[in-house]
């Protein structure tokens, strides 16, 4: 019989029995794979874990904040937080082609996150416990998709930023390689994470750089995240959490149109909601909001977020579309 409470006693068994004496690092995204499987590792080795969060400055409002105060509040895990949104808005000036954009943000964040594990590694020198392992949140459909295997050979790297930097030597333990999401979730809901993490929907790697089309700039992201933020709040008052997959929400920072507001006229951006109903984001069908919840997320939109006058809703399944507009 599944429970996971087994799951976690089982798991702590093994990740005791490889790693033995050494020290362990691991990378936290801010999403609910790292969150569970730092927190199994936490579990097992207690100390000898610690986890880097590198904040690229892309995430939506609050996220950055629960990793660092809620998490660690409930875990207890040493966190090593490296704030990089400097160098990740500088490398990505004046990039528009999302392409591009991934590319910039993988290699920056592989340049953070060695200098970080290095630094780790140099801590766990003086120590004298080295640093041996690295934990990955590599799901069961992770292992299919990149067909099977263990080691560091086979972890998926099509578009995932939190994907293993090639040239660390590190052994990795991966507690989360024989299960589905949904019993991650509940994993991390008995080992007390916050439910904004466990609960947390899935979010792209590049974050909301991939949401704004155009280049990206701090005060498009700041806008983004105020229109993203009133949507999520809205989706959630609704009782939506469950049946929507994900709702992106996306800036065309290149698109203005006119629009009127009390006696003036406008001149601002377009916001796209992109409900979807999925079983696994391979393919997807947009979700039929409620109008008059439509209706409520547009007028706050345009009200609260000044550079913003138009709400728009994608209504296109996957295929042809994409989850994402970039
Ligand atoms: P698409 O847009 O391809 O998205 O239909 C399918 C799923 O993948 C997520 N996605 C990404 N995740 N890095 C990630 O870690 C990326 O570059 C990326 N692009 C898309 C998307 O949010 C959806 O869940």
């Amino acid at each position: 019989d599944w429970n996971p409470g087994n799951v976690i006693a089982e798991q702590v068994e093994r990740i005791r029995a490889q790693v033995g004496d050494a020290r362990v690092v691991c990378g936290l995204s801010g999403g609910v794979d790292s969150a569970v499987a730092a927190a199994l590792v936490q579990r097992a080795v207690g100390d000898r874990l610690t986890c880097v969060f590198i904040d690229h400055g892309l995430l939506r409002q609050d996220e950055a904040e629960q990793v660092e105060r809620d998490y660690v509040a409930a875990t207890g895990v040493n966190l090593k937080v490296v704030d990089a949104a400097d160098v990740f808005l500088a490398a990505l000036d004046g990039v528009s082609d999302p392409e591009t954009k991934r590319k910039t943000i993988g290699r920056e964040f592989i340049r953070a996150f060695e200098r970080a594990a290095a630094e780790v590694v140099a801590e766990g020198a003086e120590s004298g416990e080295p640093v041996r392992f690295l934990v990955q949140g590599t799901l069961y459909p992770d292992v299919v998709e990149s067909g099977g295997g263990t080691g560091s050979a086979n972890i998926k790297s099509h578009h995932n930023v939190g994907g293993l930097p090639e040239d660390l030597e590190f052994e990795l333990v991966e507690p989360l390689r024989t299960l589905f999401k949904d019993e991650v979730r509940a994993i991390g809901r008995e080992l007390g994470l916050p439910e904004v993490i466990v609960g947390r929907q899935p979010f792209p790697g590049p974050g909301l750089a991939i949401r704004i089309v155009g280049a990206v700039t701090r005060d498009r992201l700041e806008t983004l995240r105020r229109a993203d933020a009133i949507v999520r709040a809205e989706l959630s008052a609704a009782g939506l959490d469950e049946e929507i997959w994900q709702c992106p929400v996306v800036l065309l920072a290149d698109v203005r149109s006119v629009g009127v507001q009390g006696d003036g006229r406008t001149y601002g951006h377009p916001i796209v909601l992109r409900p979807v109903s999925s079983e696994d984001a391979m393919t997807a069908d947009w979700t039929r909001l409620p109008h008059d919840l439509l209706a409520r997320i547009s007028n706050r939109i345009t009200n609260e977020v000044a550079e913003v006058n138009r709400v728009v809703l994608d209504v296109t399944s996957k295929p042809p579309g994409t989850i994402e507009w970039e």
